[in-house]
């Protein structure tokens, strides 16, 4: 198709005169990114060959605590010295931690408390066996065993090998050095040398360690080691190479997942033929689909799957990352030798990993599961829970480039309740402000902004505006003139204020990584202070990457610096992270803590999740990007970032009739959903669609608000226990291979399965019901599917393959409103769907769906039970003390087998008579009316 959209970058870079930097390519300019081979570190690690690490442990040194270990690591060609920190950590996790034993100045690590939640707690450690050879450390129901020479780590659960860190001498720590110190003494490493290195005998770490203090600083000086360029633009290195890395392998694993983002496959490819996947925050325009190329966020964290456990690693470094992903299989050598340790010795698969950071530390957490959902805890107690969003955030938002007056606003919210449609918010993109300052408003266009959106509230809706973080210099804007004269922006090398592009022109940027900053941040989201906002206004923060339209890969120069005399480099993926954080505290704080903020981010980090919404970006009206939606949401989901969407519809092109309705139906069933296209694309909310795609998008939206407090009680318990909403079939059908490459179908809890329709012109197409021994049945139709096959579903454009397990019971609300905010008090129907046995459980979270009262008692957390033609509602939680007015008003039974003659309710001793029906040909029984509020105890007989 070609390309009749501006590239909008290019439009406002030509309206600068500023340099081209994009060309009119339908697809990525590749140019505007750097490939591993134009990145020196990138190219430097990968080029290092296994089977030849210099390291050693020179046990003499080793200090044992109850909780962890610290020894030496010398690195025998420099003779450069590490520290290995290990930790045990409490729920089966260990944190292995190598730094410079004695850098040159520190080295820079995400401070505790902004990736990580917190300082983790931890748990004792016992050393089980100690030689000259090795140690091997047990933690709780686990072995991990240091070997000295060469040095490796291997963690050994119950008797199995699960992971192993250096096993194959990828160990690379390029330590701080002066430049004068650098001397280019030897050609690199050849085979021959690497084979002396293996031979060396094992005299013990003492004498290796004084033959290494005698030698000189062998290392090889290298091109790009102090100096990089990248097309017109050179990184100065002021601290010359400063790269670590390691490779990381799972024995026993054919399957990682996780370090989103990139817009690939869930379970993640070898990376033999192509670049590593990289982890660096990245505006990219128009990206491709199916590569490792970096995105706008990064979470690095791995997960192994096999039928038998699952296991994580977290690596806490915010720098620029690579990721390099082999197949292979373990070595049976070493794992033989370990025979007391390890059982059998056939042939196992094996996972390789090589993971290096253009700067920081290695910090490597080990979350050892053994079950998806333990890993799922266990990282989540390091980074924290999804924040429980309020009730709108996950209902429908309608947005797009721009809604372009206060008139415009009421033309589209009072549209959509003409037509019936349902929804939450409408958003305002960047032509609200008055010249792209942000926290102002255009005001011709929206000269009562207050009005405006009051008027929206009044049905229950929200509005949202856009904040992005760069700031226009203008000294008469009163947020730049503050943060230049409270000296507060990123500053360049040479100390003055960093300057760049972006859409209001000329731009600075404030310094998030400064604690100050981001409360400064925070008080312009105060009502006195952001004028014409209200507390029904919430925030969207985009291009906090940061994007820089005239900087290096349409970012920030490496060498700009940030507080602590911190580079860019050292920290560019928390950016965005603090942005966010800053915003979400902001809004938090202007309502004195009482609500729940909702705050959308493009550029994310680890810990994300705990501030608010992200999305995809932009994407594209094209099959290709619908259908690549779910791969990216589940990877995005197993990384802790649950609350999580892509623009509906696609952001770049004009989707047809059918895509779009297509897309309607597949966010209905993600867990972030929001409509948004570019400014120069046809205007497409729902209703100027003809008669048929309007009706079944209106049919998309109002399912996905009858099933919003199954959504709801799923993100509590993602809030409550880091386990995700939206769910591949393997978290919850582990041992079932079949499921592990399956990314086009998945599951919202463990109760719905969903398969969208993303190929243009489909009317069907096959679904996996996992489990033997499940039924599945069509929330539609209620057809009842068998567990353990695929069936082909006939899914003409009306239809949205869903199915409700056989076993569950799902809480919806039926009535059709206006938005979620006119729903709160609205009663609750029980879909019970059972399974062979006749029964089923199920569970519901509810609150008043916008305070933070919920911290303090104010919910409820119920139980469902049916069983023996019995069901029980009761109290799953007793602290919560919430008074609603919600009330059950009516339960379907879905598979129930005979004609019942009599329904009983009993509460509180007393028992009354319930009206029911039955449909015989679907085996239905419909029970009315038990009107018993929801936090009441209850059973029903049916007899
Ligand atoms: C880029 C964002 O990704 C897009 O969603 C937004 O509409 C534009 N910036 C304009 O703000």
């Amino acid at each position: 198709m070609a390309c009749t959209l501006y590239n909008y970058r290019q439009l406002i870079l030509l309206s600068l005169t500023v340099t081209l930097l994009w060309k009119s390519t339908v697809s990525v300019n590749r140019d505007n990114f750097k490939t591993c081979d134009q990145s020196g570190f990138c190219k430097r690690h990968r080029a290092m060959q296994s089977g030849q690490s210099p390291y050693v442990l020179l046990l003499d040194s080793l200090q044992v605590s109850p909780t962890s270990l610290s020894v030496q690591l010398l690195n025998t060609k420099n003779n450069v010295r590490l520290l290995l920190q290990l930790y045990g950590l409490e729920r089966n996790t260990a944190r292995v931690k190598i730094n410079e034993l004695e850098p040159l100045k520190p080295r820079y690590e995400i401070p505790v408390g902004d990736a990580l939640v917190g300082e983790p707690k931890q748990q004792g450690i016992k050393v089980l066996d100690q030689s000259s050879e090795s140690i091997t450390v047990g933690l709780e129901n686990n072995k991990i065993l240091l070997s000295a020479k060469p040095f490796r780590i291997d963690v050994i659960s119950g008797d199995e090998p699960i992971l192993s860190i250096n096993a194959q001498g990828l160990l690379k720590f390029e330590h701080l050095r002066k430049k004068e110190e650098a001397k280019v003494e030897e050609p690199p490493a050849g085979p021959d040398q690497g084979e002396e290195n293996k031979d060396e005998n094992s005299e013990g770490e003492k004498d290796e360690a004084k033959e290494a203090d005698q030698s000189e600083n062998k290392e090889e000086e290298e091109p790009m080691m102090w100096e990089e360029t990248f097309k017109s633009f050179t990184d100065s290195k002021p601290n010359g190479p400063t790269s670590v890395g390691v490779d990381v392998s799972f024995p026993g694993f054919e399957h990682v997942y996780g370090i989103p983002e990139h817009a690939d496959t869930m379970a993640l490819k070898s990376t033999k033929d192509t670049d590593p996947y990289r982890l660096f925050n990245l505006d990219v325009f128009e990206y491709e689909l199916y590569n490792p190329m970096a995105l706008y966020g990064s979470v690095p964290l791995m997960l192994a799957h096999n039928e038998k456990n699952t296991v994580g690693i977290y690596w806490n470094n915010a720098a620029e990352t690579w990721i390099d992903i082999r197949s292979n299989v373990a070595d049976k050598n070493f794992f033989s030798k370990m025979a007391d340790l390890v059982k059998g010795s056939t042939d196992m698969p094996q996972t390789d990993t090589h993971w290096f950071s253009e700067a920081g530390v290695i910090d490597i957490f080990i979350v050892m599961g053994p079950t998806p959902n333990d890993v799922f805890q266990q990282y989540t107690k390091l980074t924290g829970t999804q924040e429980l969003p309020p009730l709108f955030g996950i209902s429908y938002h309608q947005c797009r480039w721009n809604y372009n007056d206060q008139d415009d606003v009421k033309n589209v919210d009072s549209t959509m309740d003409e037509y019936d449609i349902p929804f939450d918010v409408i958003w305002l993109d960047i032509e609200h402000t008055d010249g792209k300052r942000y926290f102002t408003w255009d005001s011709h266009k929206f000269p009562n902004s207050v009005e405006m959106i009051e008027n929206v509230a009044a049905k229950g809706r929200k509005m949202v505006t856009i904040v992005d973080p760069h700031l226009k210099r203008d000294d008469n804007f009163k947020v730049y003139a503050d943060c230049k004269s409270k000296d507060m922006t990123v500053k360049t090398k040479e100390g003055g204020e960093y300057e760049g592009w972006c859409w209001p022109g000329s731009s600075s940027w404030p310094d998030f990584t400064n604690p100050e900053v981001r409360k400064w941040w925070s008080s312009k989201f105060h009502y006195d202070e952001y004028s014409g906002s209200t507390k029904n206004l919430h925030i969207w923060n985009d291009m906090n990457e940061p994007s820089v339209f005239n900087g290096p890969e349409i970012t920030f120069h490496k060498d700009v610096v940030h507080m602590g005399g911190f580079e860019n480099r050292d920290l560019h993926n928390m950016y965005g992270f603090y942005v966010q954080q800053a915003t979400s505290e902001g809004i938090l704080e202007r309502s004195k803590n009482q609500q729940r903020p909702f705050v959308l981010t493009r550029a994310f980090f680890a810990g994300s999740q705990r501030f608010g919404a992200v999305w995809t970006g932009d994407n594209m009206g094209e099959w290709s990007h619908l259908k690549v939606s779910n791969p990216m949401l589940l990877s995005l989901n197993l990384a802790g970032i649950t609350f999580s969407g892509a623009d509906v519809g696609g952001f770049f092109r004009n989707p047809d009739n059918e895509l779009i309705t297509r897309w309607y139906q597949a966010g209905a069933f993600q867990p972030f959903f929001r409509a948004h296209a570019h400014l120069d694309t046809k205007r497409r909310e729902p209703y100027l669609l003809p008669q048929e795609n309007m009706l079944i998008i209106r049919n998309a939206i109002r399912t996905r608000y009858s099933f919003l407090p199954y959504w709801y009680t799923l993100f509590y318990k993602a809030y409550k226990e880091g386990i995700p909403v939206m769910r591949p079939l393997w978290v919850e059908y582990p041992s079932d291979k079949d499921t592990f490459n399956m990314d086009d179908q998945y599951l919202v809890g463990s109760s719905l399965l969903v398969k969208p329709i993303t190929d243009q012109g489909g009317t069907g197409t096959t679904v996996y019901f996992p489990g033997k021994n499940h039924v599945w049945y069509d929330i539609e139709s209620l057809q009842k599917y068998n567990g353990g096959q695929s069936a082909y579903i006939n899914a003409p454009l009306a239809k949205i393959p869903v199915f409700q397990r056989g076993g569950s019971i799902i809480p919806r609300k039926i009535r059709v409103r206006r938005s979620s905010g006119l729903m709160h008090n609205d009663p609750f129907t029980l879909v019970i769907c059972l399974d062979s046995k006749g029964e089923a459980l199920g569970e519901l979270y509810t609150d008043d769906y916008h305070s933070n009262q919920h911290k303090t008692g104010q919910y409820i957390h119920r139980t469902f039970s049916f069983k023996n033609s019995v069901l029980q509602g009761s109290n799953a939680d007793p602290n919560g003390q919430y008074k609603s007015k919600e009330w059950i008003e009516k339960i379907i039974v879905i598979g129930y087998m005979t004609q019942p003659k009599s329904i009983q309710l009993t509460v509180d001793g007393r028992v009354s008579n319930l009206d029911g029906t039955y449909d015989n040909t679907h085996k239905v029984l419909t029970v009315r009316k038990p009107a018993v509020n929801v936090a009441q105890d209850f059973i029903i007989h049916v007899v």
